[in-house]
């Protein structure tokens, strides 16, 4: 896979967006710092220390439903932060939590021509290096206290670990979205596409949320925002 290197730049996932345009339709965008990184529901993403990322994936390349692929991308970064001795969690769908905190976002994307799929763009932000957070933040986010060095292994070990769930079976994936989940067995609000409360039961064949709500009905969520209710 190609790997175009940034020192700064607006933002991966927009380049990558542009360049699936221009005709390009495989590799990975990789910027040190993003001047306006963005994040999912269109907010902005701190992007000053870290690994900021976007992969350039055909829709030959998704072996599953396009639905999984943001809790799929989940699994690998999760693995590949486990990989290098931090206990991670999964914040569905999109969230990787260290310790109660985000450490990681992701953001899939897909761009069409004439309702065609052309290619995803995964961007992948993880917080790497200690710096100073903004106040609406700092309390919410960590990092990973990783030296350069340990950094670059860890980007390359994310690579390894999304090739490794584009041919692993499904099963599998789910079953470590399950165990790995910081949501399932807990009170939740849901937001955005339907709102309410209630219980995170389950995950769906993909990746959908299965939550009880407080009117005892089963819905599935595949979209949106939660929050782990406070006890
Ligand atoms: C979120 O937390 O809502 C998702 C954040 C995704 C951030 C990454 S950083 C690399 C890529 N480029 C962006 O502008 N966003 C994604």
């Amino acid at each position: 896979m190609k790997i175009y290197h940034y020192e700064s730049i607006p933002s991966t996932n927009a380049e990558a967006k542009k360049m699936i345009l221009e005709g390009v339709r495989d590799g990975v965008l990789l910027a040190e710092h993003q001047s306006a990184g963005r994040g999912r529901l269109g907010r902005s993403f701190f992007s000053e220390n870290g690994i900021f990322m976007s992969i350039i994936l055909s829709p030959k390349r998704i072996p599953f439903d396009p639905e999984f692929l943001t809790s799929a991308m989940a699994a690998a970064v999760c693995r590949a932060i486990e990989a290098k001795g931090f206990k991670a969690g999964i914040k569905w769908v999109n969230d990787i939590y260290l310790e109660g905190k985000k450490v990681c976002g992701i953001l899939s994307e897909a761009v069409s021509m004439g309702g065609d799929i052309l290619s995803y763009v995964v961007g992948i932000g993880i917080n790497v290096g200690e710096v100073e957070f903004p106040d609406n933040i700092k309390e919410i986010v960590a990092f990973l206290p990783l030296n350069e060095d340990e950094k670059e292994a860890l980007f390359f070990c994310v690579l390894d670990e999304i090739e490794h769930v584009l041919v692993e079976n499904k099963k599998s994936v789910l079953s470590y979205l399950k165990q790995k989940s910081v949501v399932l067995g807990k009170e939740i609000r849901f937001f955005g596409v339907q709102n309410g409360e209630g219980l995170a039961l389950d995950l769906d064949e993909n990746g959908g949320l299965i939550i009880q709500t407080t009117e005892k009905e089963n819905i599935i969520l595949t979209g949106g925002e939660i929050s782990v209710r406070a006890k």
